[in-house]
């Protein structure tokens, strides 16, 4: 069985020290059997990753497509790793939407970062108009095959399938709805990349809080949750961990 993957995606919230007072209420709670990561802001990243119990995992919400040089305000997966960094989460709808990422540029963003051994979430999920055509198998398909353009290797890659209807709008899809494109997603990769898509986890997100989790990672085809408001809550983000720890 693949280990439930408990994440939580910080935006543009918390200062180092909001994320130190975080680190130290989180220490003290004890978890097995799930694995946890937490993406704060670049600016915390290090001191917040110095601090938090070592079982937790820390990423980088983007990182640049490209080496060193003449790309004011981007930062490299080399600056990433030296402060002890080697997980990013890739092509979140905000980072498509508002900051006008690609298809293209997602892709070269994956490349990146695999070539320079990193762990990748891949975000993926489609807009309220599609899935009012009844699009968003086709959108999400293409999504995925397009950010996945020339990879061959995707063992260290983590799908998040995040509709963006429900991304911090309380409206949390339904669990059989999130279900069956997380099995979608399965199938398409089983088709492109053979067996290894029953070892690739496949995350759920979009208004994920303790009163819902459970019930979303008690499907079979979702792995884990990546989690936005609830996660800024050290109370509610250790809610979701209980919820499982208890499948
Ligand atoms: P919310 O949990 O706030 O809806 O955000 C989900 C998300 O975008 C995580 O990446």
């Amino acid at each position: 069985m693949r280990r439930k993957y408990i994440c939580g995606n910080w935006k543009m919230n918390k200062t180092s020290s909001e994320a130190r007072d975080f680190a130290e209420k989180i220490n003290e709670f004890d978890f097995e059997n799930v694995d946890v990561l937490l993406a704060p802001s670049f600016v915390s990243l290090e001191s917040f990753r110095k601090i938090l119990n070592k079982k937790i995992e820390v990423s980088a919400q983007n990182l640049s497509q490209f080496e060193d040089g003449a790309y004011t305000g981007e930062v490299s997966t080399s600056m990433l790793k030296d402060i002890g960094v080697e997980n990013v989460i890739i092509g979140h709808s905000e980072r498509r939407e508002k900051f006008f990422e690609s298809n293209e540029i997602v892709n070269a963003k994956v490349k990146k970062a695999l070539a320079d051994d990193f762990r990748v979430i891949l975000c993926l999920g489609e807009a309220l108009e599609v899935k009012a055509k009844n699009k968003e198998v086709d959108f999400v398909k293409d999504e995925l095959l397009k950010s996945l353009d020339g990879i061959e290797n995707i063992e260290n890659i983590t799908i998040a399938y995040e509709p963006i209807w429900a991304i911090g709008t309380g409206k949390t899809c339904s669990a059989d709805d999130a279900e069956k494109m997380c099995r979608e997603i399965r199938q398409i990769i089983n088709k492109n990349y053979g067996e290894i898509s029953e070892k690739i986890r496949i995350l759920y997100g979009g208004s994920v809080k303790p009163s819902n989790a459970r019930e979303i990672l008690s499907q079979e085809n979702i792995d884990g949750v990546l989690v936005g408001g609830a996660s800024l809550d050290v109370d509610s983000f250790i809610e979701i961990i209980k919820a499982g720890e208890s499948l």
